[in-house]
């Protein structure tokens, strides 16, 4: 595959460093992780502590939907909740999306990049190629590896790159409980929080599994969700190379479905958001040997940015401790959309309109269920 980048790593920075963002507080000392303050690495996060209980008095006031959990998180896995997705504003099974979702960038013919399941063992090889070509990403980090590799975390967030929570230990959000929703983002953020200082405004969901009561619970908790673009005919914005390490999908299978994703971007009105992961060799091989190359050689021209700045979010709002915008994360998620940006929510399919009432959009983009389907088929965990 790709030929590693031979870039020096980047500076180190340290204790009391300032950050690039305006008003975004200094470094806080190098984080220690103590395993006893956590969760255990990789399971659902409990409920059962001081932090959760504190957390979940951001929901207090918000309109929390009162949907049941689904089984697993997959159409086929709960034909029942499957039946009520449209209902349910279900993106996992039929693609639905609200207007506060960001889904792909507005401007036609541009890439907002993104990286998810780091900081990875890989990950400064990625961040290297991306100063080499002054490219920025939004990373999508999980807590249970922002403890294991806290620099890599400072490094990104320091480097300019934009960062955003991707919960606690990478599970399907809808089918966990509220509790252990509100517990899966708090400690991802508290982590993010921990070593660089800041809270983001930003999320993705899982396997982008949301649905109107995972988004509201997002949204209380000041976090704005971002999913990756799908086409009105069925498909996503996926390059699938989560399932080249586990041997599902080969490198140049995963290369050609991102060939297919530019060539299918050329036909959208607006920009798009694709689904790649910083966490295995393989997945930044792909990135820095062939898909970010791809996309900077491809014609017509293809702008790359980060997702907050191609939604044109200035990049104080992405963290709460510099944001002074009251109206970004939106204040009440199920109060009107007066206070939605144009141009960040729904922006994939602009048809968006209102059949349900509420700030949510009911916009239905079909997207194939072979998607779900798949990660029951394979089992795998990471997306
Ligand atoms: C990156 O930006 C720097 C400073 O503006 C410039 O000197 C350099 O040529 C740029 N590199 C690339 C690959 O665009
Ligand atoms: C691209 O569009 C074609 C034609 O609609 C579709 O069959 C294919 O699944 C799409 N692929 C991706 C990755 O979007
Ligand atoms: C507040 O945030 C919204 C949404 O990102 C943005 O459109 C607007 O320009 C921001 N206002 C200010 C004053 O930064
Ligand atoms: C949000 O809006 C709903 C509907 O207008 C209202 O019932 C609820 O009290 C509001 N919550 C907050 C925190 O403002």
């Amino acid at each position: 595959m790709a030929t590693p980048s031979t870039i020096p790593v980047t500076a180190t920075y340290s204790a009391g460093a300032t950050p690039l963002i305006s008003g975004a507080p200094v470094l806080p000392t190098s984080f220690v992780f103590v395993a006893s303050q956590w969760p255990a690495q990789d399971q659902i996060a409990p409920t059962d502590s001081t932090e959760v209980t504190e957390w979940l008095e951001e929901l207090s006031g918000f309109d929390i939907p009162d949907l049941a959990p689904t089984a697993d998180g997959t159409c086929v896995g709960d034909p029942t909740a499957a039946s009520q997705a449209a209902s349910r504003g279900w993106w996992t099974c039929g693609g639905y999306t609200r207007s506060t979702d960001i889904t792909a960038c507005p401007d036609k013919m541009t890439w907002g990049v993104s990286f998810d399941d780091g900081p990875g063992f890989y990950s400064m090889e990625l961040l290297n190629f991306l100063a080499s070509e002054n490219l920025t990403s939004t990373f999508f980090v999980i807590g249970s590896r922002i403890v294991e590799r806290p620099q890599v975390l400072v490094e990104e967030y320091m480097a300019g790159h934009e960062i955003a929570v991707h919960t606690w230990s990478h599970r399907p959000l809808t089918m966990l409980t509220t509790d252990q929703v509100v517990a899966e983002l708090g400690w991802a953020r508290k982590a993010i929080k921990d070593v660089i200082g800041v809270t983001p405004t930003l999320m993705r969901p899982p396997y982008g599994d949301i649905d109107d009561r995972v988004r509201a619970i997002s949204l209380a908790m000041g976090m704005v969700p971002v999913i990756w673009t799908s086409t009105g005919t069925g498909a996503t914005f996926d390059t699938n190379d989560w399932k080249v390490p586990g041997g599902v999908v080969t490198g140049p299978q995963s290369f050609a479905t991102f060939e297919s994703i530019l060539s299918n971007a050329t036909l959208l009105n607006t920009g798009f958001v694709v689904l790649e992961h910083d966490l295995y060799a393989q997945t930044v091989d792909l990135a820095i040997g062939y898909t970010l190359p791809a996309a900077m050689n491809f014609t017509p021209k293809l702008t790359l940015d980060s997702i907050g700045h191609c939604n044109n979010i200035p990049s104080t709002n992405l963290y709460r401790e510099s944001n002074l915008n009251t109206s970004f994360p939106y204040a009440n998620s199920t109060s009107g959309d007066s206070s939605v940006p144009s141009g960040s929510g729904g922006s994939s399919s602009s048809s968006s309109s209102s059949s349900t009432g509420g700030a949510f959009s009911n916009t239905a983009m079909p997207i194939s269920m072979v998607v779900a389907t798949l990660f029951a088929a394979t089992g795998a965990l990471l997306m």
